[in-house]
């Protein structure tokens, strides 16, 4: 059992301490929101993420999870410090690590003997030498620490599986002082461990989200190909996918990628490279084809509506991606925004996301139902791959919309039953 802190309750730092709870270690949770504190002690959480409230909730109530707002009493409690902050983009795309270093001050002033401090938030490659440097100047008592770069790999959706599971832990170290503690910390995970410095540690986590994007925007972009051919993007990316050296993940073209994470992470990245004297080329045509995907998108709408003005169009799935609440960059939104823009009249559902849509979408008619909101539709979209809309009731969808004009930003649903039902249909690069 190793005695934890978590600075930052989002949705690494909460998962991450609900795990490690779980796990057996004696874990404190610190945030500086008290109401999210006061949330988080009752047990409940302020996001949907599959399988995480039932271990907050056992972890709380064993006491091995405790909230607090005062991070001294984290520092003071923990051997290990885990940072689990935001790291947001700057409008110029590089990373605005303020909340790291105002953490890094405050552990710094709290800390009164020897403390790991681990950095969890996805950083640029040498924030540890300058959190180093911060807690060096801000710690009055001159007490020992190490720092450790220990970058997490959760997928929302899959947060607790991704965290119970890991397909590796990686700890970026200075010395071989903190080593051995982190391996406690992660044993009963039983998951490979890569010891490394911190700067490639660092490296690790924004080289593998930009590898990840790449690999939905090379699938995009063969998307356009097999358009303009008539092949099927999902023959070819199966195909593809069974070469070992490829794999058939992130091979799903659609949309384009969203999230809190992606669109970030290889903005970063690329400012960063630039930072260091290296124009990431590739990098920024991965962001480009994204973009494009949108476009081509709306460019399919149009070739089927013709005029969108006026024309009444059902939205399915509006989260980033399915088996979240999380609307941050969501495709959905771009695209409702810019039908909204030419004059149509959107009714949308998401199995769970539709209160954190409200908050920031106006003037759409969210509705209780895919059925609800395709009544009398001029053309229902998916913006967004839930397993519900895999099993919709496909003759009852058709008979309750105005028109049966289905544009499949998931490729969710078969082509071949959808035309035999009568619908005019169109998917993404098939
Ligand atoms: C991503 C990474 O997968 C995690 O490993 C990482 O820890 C996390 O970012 C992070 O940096 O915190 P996440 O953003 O939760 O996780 O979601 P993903 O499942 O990676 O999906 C990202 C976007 O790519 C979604 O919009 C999804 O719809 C899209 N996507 C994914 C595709 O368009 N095609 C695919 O084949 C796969």
């Amino acid at each position: 059992m190793v005695k934890i802190a978590i600075i930052g309750t989002g949705y690494v730092g909460l998962t991450t301490g609900a795990c490690f709870a779980e796990a057996g270690h004696d874990v404190v949770c610190v945030d500086n929101d008290l109401k999210k504190v006061t949330l988080l002690e009752s047990g409940k959480i302020p996001i949907y993420e599959p399988g995480l409230e039932p271990i907050v909730k056992k972890n709380v109530l064993s006491k091995r999870l405790r909230f607090t707002g005062k991070i001294a009493e984290g520092v003071n409690h923990a051997e290990v410090v885990f940072i689990a902050v935001p790291t947001p983009p700057r409008p110029d795309g590089s990373v605005d690590m303020s909340f790291v270093e105002k953490v890094a001050c405050e552990i710094a002033g709290a800390m009164i003997e020897y403390k790991i401090i681990v950095d969890k938030s996805t950083v640029p490659v040498k924030t540890g030498e300058k959190v180093a440097q911060v807690i060096k100047r801000y710690n009055r008592r001159k007490v020992d620490f190490d720092i450790v770069s220990n970058p997490e790999f959760l997928r929302e959706g899959c947060a607790v599986q991704d965290l119970m599971q890991p397909d590796r832990v990686v700890i970026g170290v200075g010395s071989d002082r903190p080593v051995a503690k982190m391996k406690e910390v992660y044993e009963p995970f039983h998951a490979p461990i890569v010891v490394t410095d911190i700067n490639s540690a660092e490296l690790i986590k924004h080289a593998c989200n930009s590898f990840l994007a790449l690999k939905i925007s090379y699938i995009n972009a063969v998307s356009a190909i097999c358009e303009a051919s008539g092949a099927n993007v999902e023959d070819v990316a199966h195909g593809m996918g069974l070469d070992k050296r490829i794999g058939r993940a992130f091979l799903n073209a659609g949309l384009g990628y969203g999230g809190s994470c992606f669109p970030k992470d290889i903005s970063a990245f690329v400012h960063i490279a630039e930072h260091l004297g290296y124009d990431f080329r590739l990098l920024k045509e991965v962001q480009n084809i994204n973009a494009e995907q949108i476009e081509r998108f709306m460019k399919k709408i149009h070739e089927t509506l013709w005029i969108v003005q006026d024309k009444a169009i059902a939205v399915l799935g509006l989260a980033f991606k399915p088996n979240t609440d999380d609307m941050r960059l969501a495709p959905s939104l771009d695209v409702i925004h810019r039908l909204q823009k030419e004059g149509a009249r959107i009714r949308a559902y998401d199995p769970k996301a539709m209160d954190k849509a409200r908050e920031i979408l106006d003037g759409v008619e969210f509705c209780d139902s895919p059925y609800t909101a395709a009544r009398d539709v001029d053309a229902l979209l998916i913006c967004s791959e839930w397993d519900e809309f895999r099993h919709l009731d496909l003759e009852k969808l058709r008979s309750v919309m105005g028109q049966p004009v289905v544009l499949d930003g998931r490729n969710v649903l078969d082509p071949k039953q959808m035309e035999k039902l009568g619908f005019v249909y169109k998917s993404i690069g098939r």
